[in-house]
């Protein structure tokens, strides 16, 4: 995901292939439907050929995971591919896409589990639902306090961390901007995406899973009982219940009380408390856009 190619221009993937994506979907849809009308008449399969082929949910599903930037990506790149690892999916069944795309970011458009970073929003969740039609999509998505994520953005950047980063160019600029100036450049960069993170999950749908970062990152009894709620959403019956216990351990390795990170993604407090000083400092047009997101994702507003 953090490649070291970061500063090459962006390969942006032609909208074709999405195109393709979506007729490829529906497809699928229709073998979905065949393949629920078929068993009526064929015979019924014996107990031991049902318990000797594992169940693969994303032949059932379309499933999306998706995070914007400073809302837990790295987390949630592990959540995905523990998971779906566990439950013995290749290589080939997981897909990225992220906007921008830098090189080699992107994969697999078509693979029926797909990551998608900094691009959803309310329309795009719409697409989604259209392509996977009547398989249905299962969207689990990582919501954070959108001043939180300005904040930690600005701890994240001003260290030099990601300086080719293509949000914050030119490179070099926040590393020399102090608090104020930098928070307020971070927030007018990351105003789209998180205007379209806020429109995918200001409102509740049966199909997408929020989970929370402030729940998910608070302790690893939090973490459990998120991730239990999701891998209950996402399977349902889908899954045995050795399966879910072979998933629930396997996340646990996205748990960083339980596995503090090698690469440092976090931020050290004293910085965010710092910078969070300067959150009411922000012009008051820009300010009142993010008390706005941060009502409308229902966190508290000062
Ligand atoms: C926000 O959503 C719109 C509509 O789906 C999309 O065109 C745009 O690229 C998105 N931008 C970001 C930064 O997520
Ligand atoms: C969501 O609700 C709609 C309308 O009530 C229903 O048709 C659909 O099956 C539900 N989907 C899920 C995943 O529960
Ligand atoms: C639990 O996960 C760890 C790796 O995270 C693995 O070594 C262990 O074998 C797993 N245990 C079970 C019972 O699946």
């Amino acid at each position: 995901m953090q490649t070291a190619a970061r500063w090459l221009l962006p390969w942006l993937l032609p909208y074709s292939a999405w195109t393709r994506a979506a007729i490829t979907e529906e497809s699928h849809a229709l073998n979905f439907v065949q393949r629920k009308v078929l068993p009526r008449v064929a015979p019924p399969p014996t107990l031991s050929a049902v318990q000797s082929v594992p169940s693969q949910p994303w032949l059932m599903h379309k499933y999306i995971f998706v995070a914007h930037h400073k809302a837990g990506v790295f987390l949630m790149g592990d959540l995905k591919t523990s998971i779906f690892r566990a439950l013995g999916a290749a290589e080939s069944d997981m897909g990225v896409w992220s906007q921008p795309c830098y090189p080699g970011e992107c994969v697999s458009p078509e693979a029926p589990i797909q990551f998608w970073m900094d691009l959803y929003s309310y329309e795009r969740a719409q697409e989604a639902r259209e392509a996977a039609g009547a398989k249905g999509m299962r969207v689990v998505g990582i919501v954070r306090d959108p001043v939180s994520m300005i904040v930690s953005a600005y701890c994240y950047h001003h260290r030099g961390e990601e300086l080719y980063n293509l949000m914050f160019l030119p490179e070099l600029i926040l590393q020399l901007m102090g608090p104020k100036e930098g928070l307020k450049f971070v927030a007018e960069r990351m105003l789209p995406l998180v205007a379209n993170m806020t429109s995918a999950f200001e409102l509740p749908s049966n199909d997408t899973f929020h989970l929370v970062y402030e729940k998910v990152t608070s302790s690893s009894v939090g973490f459990d009982q998120q991730v239990g709620e999701m891998t209950s959403f996402l399977f349902q019956d889908l899954i045995t219940p050795a399966q879910r216990s072979q998933v629930l351990n396997a996340t646990q390795s996205a748990d960083l009380h339980r596995h503090p990170a090698v690469g440092n993604h976090g931020n050290d407090q004293e910085c965010e408390d710092q910078v969070r000083k300067y959150v009411p400092s922000l012009p008051p047009e820009l300010l009142s856009r993010y008390r706005s997101f941060q009502e409308r994702l229902g966190y508290a507003v000062p």
